[in-house]
């Protein structure tokens, strides 16, 4: 179980805010999905995460973020690996997808968002990009 703590795992701009209490609520709901539930769960939270690479991928290019390359590469491991697990789940082979879920990213998760996602987070408040990126008032760059 991934726990959200008020107190301590908002980073401070609401777009992301926003995406990481949604990862939690999923991830939490996949671990404690039946098997009837579990595929339909894990589709969700494979686009969730597409979106949610997508949205901070746009982030750190209208900000020009200098670690761009390490976080997505990140990104892109994790969304590989949920790829892998998808296919087990499609031939009905739950039991490695729910280690994934339960252990895998209830343990990446963390560290993630303390490192790499704190690391944006702060580059934009102090690029001070961050109030205007709920809305569409950025154009994209580069
Ligand atoms: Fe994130
Ligand atoms: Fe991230």
């Amino acid at each position: 179980m991934l726990n959200w703590d008020e107190a301590s795992h908002p980073l401070g701009v609401a777009e992301m805010d926003a995406t990481h209490r949604e990862f939690t609520a999923l991830v939490n709901l996949l671990a404690d999905s039946d098997d009837a539930d579990f595929a339909a769960l894990f589709e969700r939270l494979l686009e969730h995460c597409r979106k949610h690479f997508t949205s901070e991928g746009r982030l750190m290019r209208i900000s020009r973020f200098p670690a761009l390359g390490e976080h997505e590469a990140e990104h892109h491991r994790i969304y590989g690996d949920l790829v892998q697990m998808q296919r087990a789940v499609q031939r009905g082979r739950l039991a490695l997808p729910r280690a994934f879920v339960r252990n895998g990213l209830a343990e990446w998760f963390p560290l993630h968002l303390g490192s790499m996602d704190a690391a944006l987070a702060a580059h934009l408040k102090k690029v001070g990009e961050a109030p205007a990126l709920s809305g569409n008032a950025l154009p994209v760059l580069g």
